[in-house]
């Protein structure tokens, strides 16, 4: 028998992570592969399917001008009824910690279908930090039947919860496997000035620095951006308006700061590679990251991903202005300091998680 499996996803990483396991899914006679796109990024979304030349089977289009978590929610829930009720698959996949993840796994939780959580088990413990990604994560490992966790350590964090472990994969991250498909030396960046190796990224999005804690971190930065102009900053902006408007307020006049669109997946993993340093909020750029060997100030207080902090690649250094201007500095200015953070490690796997989720699925379905 041929096993339907859908796969759902709406914003930019999950699409990325989500992506290579489409392709392999595709590729496995043992399987019916479809695809369900909410849309909760419309944009962002798109281009990653663009580029891994995906077709959704249903789009439900569910994106609005700064949207509620109450709106994507309860969008989601009620696009997604029908499409189940009809379809029926034997198992619904979703990606990590977004309200897409949540709700669609919620969606198959009320008919009764098999949830397969990729990127299960990472922690902080903290309800509110990240912000609503901790709750969604523990949420979505309370409804899910078959977990693939991305390491040892997400593993045991779902052993804690009482999960049943033969359900328990670790698998690496889809995330390296996605790389397979972006990184090459011979990759041409357009629309970006380079400045030797003098690169800096900077991306930041996440709901809970929205506000007075991104206007901090953009303080910093621009103080960096005039003490040190033989340095490039690039950001390409996330599409939110609340974060594209302090943006443009803070840093639209620095020459040497770039506020550019949303990169497409190739160049970005190409601009990383290339880069001397990068300052995110963001839970894909901290596993991308460590097997490049660029050093990462993480703007956050709190981590999911200790892996990377243990490899020493990334430091936490939270939003606050002069801690941020410091730490900054002390990369630009203290080569020890940096060649200590620039070592590649890739603590999240081979580039083959796709082919274990796989052979995961199909182990669960075959024991019955
Ligand atoms: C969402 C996820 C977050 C993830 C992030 C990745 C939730 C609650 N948040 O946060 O976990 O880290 O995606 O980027 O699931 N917008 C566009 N076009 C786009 C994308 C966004 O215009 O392609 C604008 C819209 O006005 C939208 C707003 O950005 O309302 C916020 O998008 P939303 O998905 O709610 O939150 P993110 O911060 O993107
Ligand atoms: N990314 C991208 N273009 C960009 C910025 C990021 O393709 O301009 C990729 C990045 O390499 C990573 C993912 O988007 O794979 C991270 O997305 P984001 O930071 O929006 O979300 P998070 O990972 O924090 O949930």
């Amino acid at each position: 028998m041929t096993i339907k499996v859908f796969s759902v996803f709406g914003t930019r990483p999950e699409a990325i992570k989500m992506a290579p396991l489409v392709k392999a899914l595709e590729a496995d006679p043992r399987f019916e592969s479809k695809v369900i796109v909410t849309g909760q990024h419309r944009e962002m979304l798109d281009q990653v399917l663009t580029i891994f030349d995906i077709q959704s089977d249903y789009d439900i289009n569910i994106m609005s001008t700064n949207q509620t978590l109450t709106e994507i929610t309860t969008r989601i829930l009620l696009a997604l009824q029908p499409i189940l009720e009809n379809e029926k698959p034997d198992i619904l996949l979703v990606h990590g910690d977004t309200t897409t993840t949540f709700a669609a796994s919620l969606a198959a939780f009320y008919q009764q279908i098999k949830i397969g959580h990729v990127e299960a088990g990472l922690r902080t413990w903290n309800k509110y930090s990240p912000f609503p990604e901790e709750a969604n994560r523990q949420m979505t490992d309370c409804l899910a039947d078959l977990y693939f966790a991305p390491t040892t350590a997400s593993r045991e964090n779902l052993l804690l919860e009482n999960h049943p472990e033969d359900n328990i994969f670790v698998t690496g991250n889809t995330a390296i496997d996605a790389m397979k498909y972006t990184i090459r030396d011979s990759h041409q960046l357009t629309g970006v000035n380079l400045q030797d190796d003098k690169n800096i990224i900077l991306t930041m999005h996440r709901r809970e620095n929205l506000g007075s804690k991104m206007q901090s971190v953009f303080l910093a930065v621009s103080r960096i951006a005039r003490e040190f102009p033989e340095y490039q900053i690039i950001f390409p902006m996330h599409k939110n308006p609340k974060v594209r408007d302090l943006a443009q307020k803070h840093l639209s006049q620095f020459a040497n700061i770039q506020l550019i669109e949303p990169l497409d997946v190739v160049d970005f993993h190409n601009l990383m590679a290339r880069s001397y340093l990068i300052l995110s909020d963001s839970g894909g750029v901290q596993e991308e990251a460590p097997s490049m060997g660029v050093p990462v100030l993480v703007l956050r207080d709190t981590t999911e991903r200790p892996e990377g902090v243990t490899a020493g690649t990334l430091r936490l250094i939270g939003t606050d202005e002069s801690v941020v201007y410091q730490e900054i500095k002390e990369l630009l200015t203290n080569k020890t300091a940096y060649q200590k953070m620039a070592q590649a490690k890739n603590p999240y796997g081979d580039g083959q998680a796709s082919e274990r989720i796989l052979s995961g699925i199909y182990s669960f379905f075959n024991q019955k």
